[in-house]
């Protein structure tokens, strides 16, 4: 057995797995979040490892076979959260999660002292206040003697894996959200470090995800019921490991993620694509390889909004039956997704959403399939930048939110207009965090391979061309929508 854990915004995610991938048992244990101040989300790291060893506790007692054959472990983590640790490696303030948005001026700082074009090319991305670095301008700033005793920093999932192991360590496709990793050298950027002011000694040792990172502690072993011996592999970013537990592991491959806020991801055998910072460009969890990625912030929100405010008794599954009784375009009614402000391909936080075109036979089903058209018209930006810069994207695996109703998946086939794929056993990020220890322990040669035994397709959905002719006109118009909105902040 192997167990992924995916240490999530809301709650720490366990999965016990077999030879053959499948989940066996699962825990889930939540924590809170503090939001002190408006733009604020803070964690305390306590609260991730107390909550992780109580899971994995919980997930031992059941657990009938020998513990001893229990031979890997690994992560998957929220990204870029900073963990500022003392000289005896004491966490010194809350965690600042990647969700904060306090950093504006940090962002504009790091323009002003390293100017975007440089920035552009040791990091392959722009300065947004949820990545790493300006929040540590951020403490530098506004909490002196904190960032003084400050020895290290490092990010959720290895602080979790430090408590666990003992030792400190960060892997490359975690630590490409810090915009301190120069992306294609795979070191830490000392220039960076030294332009923005930051002692590049703070940078912890980085490592590969599928790397072996120690074995469990003495005194954890007692705590969670695990075998001192059970090797523990260093884990990636989250949306590296669900690009992994979607088995995107080879050029061509795009995967489609609709939780709270959706991603479209990419894989990328090659660093030296220049998508001049507009979509996310990190390092993956597999050797070698790259992804890039655009994110829609209020993906799901959007709906779960939309059901809250007009259907808040009913299912989603009662809010979305009629859609299919919909013509494709909703009879002449757009949506916008921008509720909490859009990221790809705009990075603006103040833009907000809207209807339009609304028409007094316009009835609710009308308005649910017009919210459902515009988070799709919105992926598919991130969709036209990959095209645009000549990527192609025939086949597209869905996972989430998206996958769950069938109209959906026709609605993503016919506005992205590739093959959408929905796997028949769908884990997220924890599997991929599973499949990295599945590897570390030579289960298979390569993760490729793994994905071959682990993951199973469960339909194919292919465009109609009458319906993707038609959202191509409509999302011509929904483009629009954005510059003109624009003007009422
Ligand atoms: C990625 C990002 C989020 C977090 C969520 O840039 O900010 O997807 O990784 O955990």
């Amino acid at each position: 057995y192997v167990i992924g854990v995916d240490l999530g915004t809301s709650a720490v995610k366990i999965l016990l797995v077999n030879q053959i991938g499948e989940v066996v048992d699962e825990v889930s244990k939540p924590y809170p979040l503090y939001q002190e101040k408006t733009g604020y989300s803070e964690q305390n790291p306590q609260d991730w490892v107390d909550q992780t060893v109580e899971g994995l506790s919980d997930l031992l007692k059941k657990f009938t076979g020998d513990v001893e054959e229990i031979e890997g472990i690994s992560f998957s983590g929220q990204m870029h959260g900073l963990v500022l640790l003392d000289k005896n490696n004491e966490v010194l303030r809350n965690a600042i999660l990647w969700n904060d948005t306090r950093t504006t001026a940090e962002c504009q700082q790091i323009y002003d002292e390293i100017g975007e074009e440089r920035l552009l090319a040791i990091t392959k991305n722009p300065a947004l206040e949820g990545f790493t670095l300006p929040k540590i301008l951020w403490v530098k700033k506004h909490e002196p003697k904190i960032f003084a005793e400050t020895t290290t920093f490092v990010l959720p999932k290895d602080y979790l894996r430090y408590r666990l192991t003992g030792n400190i360590h960060m892997d490359y496709s975690d630590a490409a959200g810090t915009l301190l990793l120069d992306i294609r050298e795979k070191t830490w950027s000392k220039e960076m470090c030294d332009l923005v002011g930051i002692n590049a000694e703070l940078c912890p040792p980085l490592i590969e995800a599928y790397d072996e990172a120690g074995t469990i502690t003495a005194e954890m072993a007692k705590a969670t019921g695990l075998s001192p011996s059970t090797r523990v592999f260093a884990g990636g970013a989250d949306n590296a490991c669900g690009a992994i537990g979607a088995g995107i592991l080879v050029d061509g491959q795009t995967l489609c993620s609709i939780g709270t806020s959706g991603v479209v991801l990419s894989y990328e055998g090659s660093n030296e694509k220049d998508f001049q910072g507009k979509v996310h460009y990190f390092n993956h969890g597999a050797p070698d390889a790259y992804y890039t990625m655009g994110v829609t912030l209020a993906a799901g929100y959007s709906l779960s909004w939309f059901k809250d405010v007009f259907a808040s008794e009913e299912s989603f599954d009662d809010l979305l039956a009629d859609i299919h009784t919909v013509p494709v375009g909703s009879k002449g009614l757009l949506f916008t997704p921008y509720l909490v402000g859009e990221r790809t391909p705009y990075a603006d936080a103040a833009i907000r959403g809207s209807f339009i075109g609304m028409d007094g036979s316009h009835r609710r089903k009308d308005f649910v399939r017009a919210v459902l058209e515009g988070i799709t018209f919105s992926l598919n930006e991130s969709i036209e930048i990959f095209r645009k810069n000549g990527k192609q994207i025939d086949t597209i695996i869905t996972i989430g939110g998206g996958a769950k109703n069938d109209e959906w998946l026709q609605i993503q086939a016919d506005i992205f207009n590739a093959k959408i794929v929905k796997l028949a056993s769908e884990q997220g990020p924890g599997m991929g965090a599973a499949m990295l220890a599945a590897y570390g322990c030579n289960w298979f040669d390569s993760l490729k391979e793994c994905a071959g035994t682990f993951l199973k397709e469960e339909k194919e959905v292919v465009p109609k061309q009458e319906n993707v002719e038609k959202y191509k006109k409509l999302f011509a118009v929904y483009q629009e929508i954005y510059p003109q909105t624009k003007k009422m902040n």
